[in-house]
């Protein structure tokens, strides 16, 4: 067996070290460049962009090496589950999959069966598959994406279990093959991983430091983008507020946004904007470019200080509403979209409804709602709770009951308007109807003559549910 296993207190650690980048062609070596041979990956990814991102690269890879991608697991040889690891819900989702996953290899005992992801960064679920999942073969992390060929050679030559996973980040390695899975939309990291250490979060210990690219780089990837046709770019960061602060050099992500701009892509969106350093600049960048998208999500959290103090989210509720209200100022027809944790330890039903108090007031176009979930090693985790789960599930209900009102009316509030709609495609269930994402994030489905996917068509809205409206072509 190859192991190498994450290490928690390694994981915690923040080094001053400045990031190497390797702009060297990515290569594989002669003997196992082939080894794919047309042979078959399955690829299911969990959870956020940025991991959706990764699964672009894993992908890449794979097929330089040969694989070819399919969406039928059934006659795979190599499935791979990039996993997430936030919450626990949707950790227990992939272990109950890998577990019927074994199946599969009694009809086809060469396959390949691999986690990487989030969840492969936490000991304690490298120590379950060790002890419980024996049929696993492979397990990566998020800092050796790139030893793929060698670790996947590895696995089917000596037909051991593989796992290697680091805990430190190592290098941010910019030629790494990528198989886009948009047409039109293509994802840009702008930088990896997190310093922000919310006490409920595992986030910076499964993705290292906050580590930024090259503002070369990064306005390299999009201008080739928008020179192959792409039509929208999704900057992505845990944090995209923190761009360039470790770089030292100058540079910030207000500047980034602006010089992104500048490269003339119709679309331009970011995500995920921390509430604690977005700046002025931002909100005037932002403002001042046609192809910067009004929406934006911001998470809130909790709408009471003391829930975010013992957050460790380092804004109040004030200030968190001051850059909302300037935005809102000066972003014409700006939609905001939050994520609200609710159940955070000893939440009292006061401070619960000082949530619901601002989600009033805020108006969200969409929230993303989420009860608290302890993960390992994280501060909050060793908090005693005193909040029942009954009491948890009861204000969800409550959270997301309004939450849905609000997004109904919101989007009622856009009949009759005219907003302009990248074409996803034909929709799912009628051919004749088309679906497509606003300006303001919104999903639109909608009637037109000659409507082409990639293109941006201006909709009359006629029609709204809470999680779409429906309109119609106007040409
Ligand atoms: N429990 C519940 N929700 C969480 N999130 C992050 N960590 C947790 C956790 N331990 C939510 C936050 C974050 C979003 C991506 O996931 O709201 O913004
Ligand atoms: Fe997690 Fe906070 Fe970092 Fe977001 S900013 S990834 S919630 S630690």
């Amino acid at each position: 067996m190859k192991t190498h296993l994450p290490n928690f207190l390694e994981a915690r650690r923040r080094s001053k070290q400045r990031i190497n980048i390797d702009r060297s062609e990515f290569k594989i070596p002669d003997d196992i460049k082939n080894i794919g041979n047309e042979r078959k990956y399955y690829l299911r990814t969990y959870g956020c962009q940025s991991n959706e991102r990764d699964g672009e690269t894993i992908a890449g890879i794979l097929e330089m090496m040969g694989f070819v991608r399919t969406t039928i697991i059934e006659e795979a040889d190599f499935v791979l589950l990039n996993t997430c690891a936030v919450r626990a819900n949707a950790e227990n989702k992939v272990l109950g999959e890998l577990g019927s996953l074994k199946r599969l290899k009694t009809t086809n005992p060469d396959l390949i069966l691999g986690m990487c992801g989030c969840m492969a960064q936490e000991e304690s679920v490298i120590n379950t598959i060790l002890k419980q999942y024996d049929h696993v073969d492979l397990v990566f992390g998020t800092h050796n994406i790139h030893r793929l060929p060698q670790l996947l050679y590895h696995t089917m030559l000596s037909k051991e279990k593989t796992i290697e996973v680091f805990s430190k980040e190592g290098e941010i390695i910019e030629n790494l093959p990528v198989k886009r899975f948009g047409e039109h939309k293509a994802f840009v990291n702008i930088m990896y991983g997190c310093d922000k250490f919310c006490t409920y979060c595992i986030v910076p210990y499964t993705r290292g430091k906050e580590r930024s690219r090259l503002i070369e780089d990064v306005l390299q990837e999009i201008q080739q983008l928008k020179d192959e046709g792409f039509k929208e770019v999704m900057l992505l960061g845990q944090n995209v507020n923190a761009y360039g602060k470790d770089l030292g050099l100058g540079y910030d992500f207000a500047f980034l946004l602006e010089e992104v701009a500048k490269v003339g892509i119709p679309r331009i969106r970011f995500m995920t904007s921390h509430p604690w350093d977005f700046t002025d600049k931002m909100v005037e960048v932002i403002a001042h470019h046609e192809n910067i998208m009004p929406f934006i999500h911001l998470p809130l959290q909790s709408g009471n200080d003391d829930i975010l103090k013992k957050m460790g989210r380092r804004y109040t509720v004030e200030s968190y509403l001051k850059i909302f209200d300037k935005l809102k100022q000066h972003v014409k027809n700006i939609a905001f979209s939050t994520d609200i944790i609710v159940g955070f330890p000893n939440e009292t039903q006061q401070q619960f409804e000082d949530t619901l108090k601002v989600i009033k007031y805020c108006e969200y176009d969409n929230c993303f709602t989420f009860i608290y979930s302890p993960r390992e090693n994280t501060p909050a985790a060793k908090l005693v709770d005193n909040v029942t789960l009954e009491e948890k599930n009861s204000r969800f209900q409550i959270l997301s009951q309004l939450c849905n009102e609000i997004a109904l009316e919101k989007n009622k509030q856009c009949i009759g308007k005219v907003l302009h709609v990248l074409v996803d495609g034909p929709s799912k269930k009628n051919k004749q109807v088309f679906a497509g994402y606003a300006e303001n994030g919104k999903l639109v489905n909608f009637v037109g003559d000659n409507i082409s996917v990639g293109e941006i068509v201006e909709v009359k809205i006629t029609a709204a549910k809470t999680w779409s409206l429906y309109g119609e072509a106007i040409k």
